[in-house]
C-alpha cells in the first residue's frame, strides 16, 4: 500500500484537509500527518483538530511566524528532514499558503509526487504572496486536484500535462456538508453574542494587501461602519491575528457599530456564516464555503481566485469603494440564493485518495 504523508499548517487547510484525514482513518491508510506549525494560537490551530475529530498529527515543526522568507525557508528545511526519514510514496498539499508551497517544493526535489489538492485556481494578481504559491505548487506537482473545469482549463493553458490533472469538487464542500448538522446542534454561538439569524452581517478580512497597509486597513474599517450606518443591523468580525496586530500598530480603533471578536472555532463559524444575512470577506475559501451554504457574499477585493462564484451569483467582488460595496449588498440582498454550487457535490476527498492509491 502507498505511504502517504499529508502536509498542512494553517486554519484553512485543516479544515479542508479534514475530510481526507478522517478517511484515511477510517480505511486504516498508511499515512501521516506533518503540521509546519505556520499557525499556532489554540484558536487558530487546535481547536480545529477539536472540532473536526482529528488525531494529533505524527510531527509538528513549529515554524511560527516571520516574513515570507523566514516562513517558506523553515518549512522547507523542517518537511525535508521528515520526509528522508518517513519516505512517504506521495505527499498531499492543499491551497496556497507557504506551508502549501515550501512543502511540496521539499517533496518534490527528494522525487517523490506531489498531490495538489485545490489546483488551478488563479487571480492573476502576483502581488498577492498566494498567487505566487499556487502558480509554483501546481508546477511541481503530479497530480493537480483541480475543484471545478475552469480551474482544469486554468492550468491546461499553462502548458500542464492533462494526464496529471483530476477534476474532484472543492473539498471545502465535504468539510461544510460533514460539519453543519453538528455545528448546528452544537454551537451555542448566536446565543452566546445574543444574535438573531439572518438579521446580521458577517465579516472576515485579513489579506496582507487589505490589512499590512495603514491606509488600506484605514479604509477598510470606515467602509464597514458606513455599512452599519446605511444598513442598521449587527455586524460581526472574528478578528486574524494578523488584523488585531495590524490595528494595535497603527493605531485604528474599533469602527462603530462592528462588533470585533476573537477567531472562532469552526462548529462555531460555520453556524454564523449559516445564519447570516450576508457575509463580506477577502478570504478564498470563505467566498466557496459562502456559495455552499447559500449565504450571499461580497468580496473586499478588486478579483477572485473563486470567479465561479462570481458567475453562478452567490458572490461580488466590490473592493474597498464604498459605491461599489452599497451597490453589491443591494443586489446580494435581492437574490433568491438558489445558485446552483460549482464546487461539487461533496465527494472531493474521496475521490482524491482514490486516484492517489490507484
Ligand atoms: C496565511 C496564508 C493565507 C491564508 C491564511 C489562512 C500565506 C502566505 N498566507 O496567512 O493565504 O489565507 O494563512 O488563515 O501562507 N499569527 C498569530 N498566531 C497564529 C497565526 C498567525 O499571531 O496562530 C499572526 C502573526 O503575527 C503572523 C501573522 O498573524 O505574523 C500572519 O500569519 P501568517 O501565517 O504569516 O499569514 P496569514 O495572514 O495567517
Ligand atoms: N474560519 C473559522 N473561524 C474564523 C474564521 C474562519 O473557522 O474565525 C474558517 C472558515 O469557515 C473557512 C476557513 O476558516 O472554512 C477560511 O480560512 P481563512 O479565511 O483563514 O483562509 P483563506 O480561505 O483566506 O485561505
Amino acid at each position: 500500500m502507498k505511504k502517504i504523508g499529508i502536509i498542512l499548517g494553517t486554519r484553512a487547510e485543516i479544515i479542508k484537509m479534514s475530510v481526507i484525514i478522517n478517511l484515511c482513518e477510517k480505511k486504516n491508510l498508511n499515512y501521516f500527518v506533518i503540521h509546519t506549525g505556520q499557525h499556532y494560537f489554540y484558536n487558530m490551530d487546535k481547536i480545529f483538530f477539536e472540532n473536526l475529530g482529528l488525531p494529533d498529527p505524527e510531527y509538528n515543526l513549529d515554524v511560527g511566524s516571520g516574513t515570507h522568507g523566514q516562513q517558506t525557508g523553515r518549512i522547507l528545511e523542517r518537511v525535508e528532514k521528515v520526509l528522508i526519514k518517513e519516505k512517504p510514496d506521495v505527499i498531499l498539499v492543499l491551497g496556497d499558503t507557504n506551508t502549501t508551497f515550501a512543502g511540496a517544493l521539499a517533496a518534490a526535489k527528494l522525487d517523490m509526487q506531489v498531490g495538489h489538492v485545490e489546483a488551478g485556481l488563479r487571480s492573476y494578481d502576483r502581488n498577492m504572496p498566494e498567487e505566487i504559491n499556487r502558480v509554483l505548487t501546481d508546477h511541481i506537482s503530479d497530480y493537480l486536484f483541480c475543484p471545478t473545469e475552469l480551474s482544469k482549463e486554468m492550468v491546461l493553458r499553462e502548458g500542464i500535462d492533462l494526464d496529471k490533472i483530476y477534476v474532484t469538487g472543492n473539498t471545502i464542500v465535504d468539510a461544510v456538508i460533514r460539519n453543519k448538522k453538528l455545528a448546528m446542534k452544537k454551537s451555542k454561538i448566536l446565543k452566546n453574542l445574543d444574535l438573531d439569524k439572518g438579521k446580521y452581517f458577517l465579516v472576515t478580512a485579513h489579506r496582507q494587501g487589505n490589512v499590512d497597509f495603514k491606509e488600506n486597513l484605514k479604509k477598510l474599517l470606515s467602509v464597514l461602519e458606513k455599512i452599519y450606518r446605511k444598513y442598521k443591523v449587527p455586524m460581526v468580525y472574528p478578528v486574524h491575528p494578523r488584523t488585531k496586530k495590524r490595528m494595535k500598530e497603527f493605531n485604528l480603533k474599533t469602527p462603530k457599530g462592528v462588533r470585533l471578536i476573537e477567531p472562532l472555532g469552526y462548529l462555531d463559524f460555520l453556524k454564523l456564516e449559516s445564519n447570516a444575512k450576508l457575509v463580506l470577506t477577502d478570504s478564498g475559501g470563505i467566498q466557496q464555503e459562502a456559495c455552499t451554504l447559500k449565504i450571499p457574499c461580497v468580496t473586499l477585493r478588486e478579483n477572485t481566485e473563486s470567479p465561479e462564484t462570481v458567475e453562478v451569483g452567490s458572490n461580488m467582488i466590490a473592493g474597498l469603494e464604498t459605491d461599489k460595496i452599497f451597490k453589491s449588498i443591494n443586489q446580494m440582498l435581492e437574490k433568491n440564493n438558489d445558485w446552483r454550487n460549482p464546487s461539487g457535490d461533496g465527494n472531493a476527498s474521496n475521490q482524491i485518495i482514490e486516484i492517489i492509491l490507484a
